[in-house]
């Protein structure tokens, strides 16, 4: 498989066994979280991003919101990345002393207490178990300062009524086809996780869970990134067989499944 950087997340795992988004990361997608670029501008312009925010995002993946944030040019910007070779790309992108990006775990980052004023996280609470998306909530207030801001984008179940059995079949059929741990909440749960541990909500707003839809796929990465994509899926039967199932299953789920930016304030 072609790879557009140095360091590729999932270097050493097999196509076969790999968390999907590391597939479709080393297809050339950049773009890994259920609503898009156009939810991602919406959740960055509710949390209104200015020159004297201290902002720390978590689990950035392949960097492109961290480059959006950038652009607001924050007082300072820190990423908090799990992976190694994901967070040695968005350092990349980052110059000067107050731009860093972390190898850490989002529930317990080592950053002071109430160093940001924003905090935000895409596409990295879904995949965890209850316990853990508490944690990384928990870890977001404690880093806020009071009246800071904080933005999740996740996927999300579309009704709040769904019975547990249809609850736990749809998790089961994502996790088969990602090959990693994908557990969305239905909206309301996702707010009471926020309000639980002493969030505000704020803003509200939803888009489709069209990931690997072709509409999405140009609009997310550009024409020529989706052909990129599209060019190096045709080279590589093993990471085409997985992107298929993925979004076989992405589009037999379409009912239940969306995307959901929440933004909320510590008071
Ligand atoms: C689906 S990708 C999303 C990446 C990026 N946020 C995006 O939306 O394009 C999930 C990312 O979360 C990171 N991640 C998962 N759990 C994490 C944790 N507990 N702490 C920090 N990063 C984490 C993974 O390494 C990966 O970069």
């Amino acid at each position: 498989m072609e790879t557009m950087t140095t360091f590729a997340p999932g270097d050493g795992l097999k196509t076969e066994k790999m968390p999907g988004h590391w597939v479709l990361a080393r297809l050339g997608k950049r773009v890994l979280r259920p609503g898009g670029m156009q939810l991602t501008r919406r959740m960055l312009s509710a949390l209104g991003i200015q020159y004297e925010d201290d902002v720390v995002e978590f689990a950035p993946g392949m960097g492109v919101t961290a480059r959006l944030t950038l652009e607001l040019s924050p007082a300072s910007y820190t990423a908090v990345e799990r992976d190694e070779a994901a967070a040695k790309i968005v350092s990349g992108y980052l110059n000067g002393r107050r731009q860093q990006c972390v190898v850490g775990n989002a529930s317990d980052t080592g950053l002071p207490d109430q160093c940001a004023t924003v905090v935000y996280g895409e596409a990295m609470l879904t995949m965890q178990i209850e316990e853990i998306k508490r944690q990384i909530v928990r870890e977001a207030y404690r880093l806020l300062k009071s009246r800071g801001r904080y933005g999740i984008h996740e996927m999300c179940l579309m009704s709040d009524n769904l019975d547990a059995d249809a609850k736990s079949e749809t998790e089961r059929a994502l996790t088969g086809v990602v090959h990693h741990g994908v557990r969305p909440l239905a909206i309301s749960e996702w707010r009471s996780l926020l309000e639980s541990e002493g969030f505000e909500v704020q803003s509200v707003d939803t888009a489709a869970m069209s990931l690997l839809e072709p509409g999405r796929l140009i609009r997310d990465e550009g024409l020529a990134g989706a052909m990129r994509f599209v060019w190096n899926l045709l080279r590589d039967s093993p990471a085409r067989r997985r992107v298929l199932e993925m979004r076989s299953v992405f589009r037999r789920c379409r009912k239940q499944l969306g995307a959901v930016a929440i933004t909320c304030s510590k008071y």
